[in-house]
C-alpha cells in the first residue's frame, strides 16, 4: 500500500473544483488519509518545489502556489503514486488526455489544477512537509474488499 501527496492547487480552489477533484480520487478507489486547507508560505513552496529552483519558471511557480489557499491531501491505495498521476494527466494541459483532471479543466501549464508526487520517495518527503505523523489516519473501509483484490 502506498501513500502520496495530492495538492488541489490555488486555481482549482478559486474555481470551486475541490469537490470535483476529490470525487475523482475517491471514485478511483483511493482512500483519503488526511486533508486540510493550507496557505502555503514562500518557505514551504521553496522546500516543496526545491527540485525546480534553477528552472526559468520557478519564480512564477512559487508566486502561483502561494497566491491563495490550496487543499493538501494524503491519498492512500495500491500504486497510489502512479494512479494519482494518471488521474491528473500530463503536466501541460494542452497534452493532457480528456478524462484526466488537467485534460478536462486545464488550458495552461502554469495553472494545471493539481499536484501529485512523482515517486514513492518524493511522496514520503512531500507528505512530511505538509502533515505531521499524527495527522495521517490509518483506518479501514468496509468497501475495500470490492476495490482491492486479495
Ligand atoms: P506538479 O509537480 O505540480 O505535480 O507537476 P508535474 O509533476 O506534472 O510537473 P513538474 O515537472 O514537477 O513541474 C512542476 C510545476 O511547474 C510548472 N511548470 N512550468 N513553463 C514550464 O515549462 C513549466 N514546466 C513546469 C507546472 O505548473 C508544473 O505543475
Ligand atoms: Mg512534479
Amino acid at each position: 500500500m502506498q501513500r502520496t501527496l495530492v495538492l488541489i492547487k490555488p486555481d482549482a480552489v478559486q474555481r470551486g473544483l475541490c469537490g470535483e477533484i476529490i470525487a475523482r480520487i475517491e471514485r478511483r478507489g483511493l482512500k483519503l488519509a488526511a486533508m486540510k486547507l493550507v496557505q502555503v508560505t514562500p518557505e514551504l513552496a521553496h522546500r516543496h518545489y526545491g527540485a525546480h529552483v534553477d528552472k526559468p519558471f520557478f519564480e512564477g511557480l512559487v508566486r502561483f502556489i502561494t497566491s491563495s489557499p490550496l487543499v493538501a491531501i494524503a491519498v492512500e491505495g495500491e500504486n497510489a503514486v502512479d494512479v494519482v498521476r494518471t488521474t491528473m494527466g500530463a503536466t501541460n494541459p494542452v497534452e493532457a488526455t480528456p478524462g484526466t483532471v488537467r485534460g478536462d479543466f486545464g488550458l495552461t501549464i502554469g495553472m494545471n489544477l493539481i499536484h501529485g508526487s512523482d515517486s514513492p520517495e518524493s511522496a514520503a518527503t512531500e507528505l512530511a512537509l505538509f502533515f505531521d505523523d499524527g495527522e495521517i489516519i490509518d483506518y479501514e473501509r468496509d468497501i475495500d474488499g470490492w476495490i482491492i483484490e486479495s
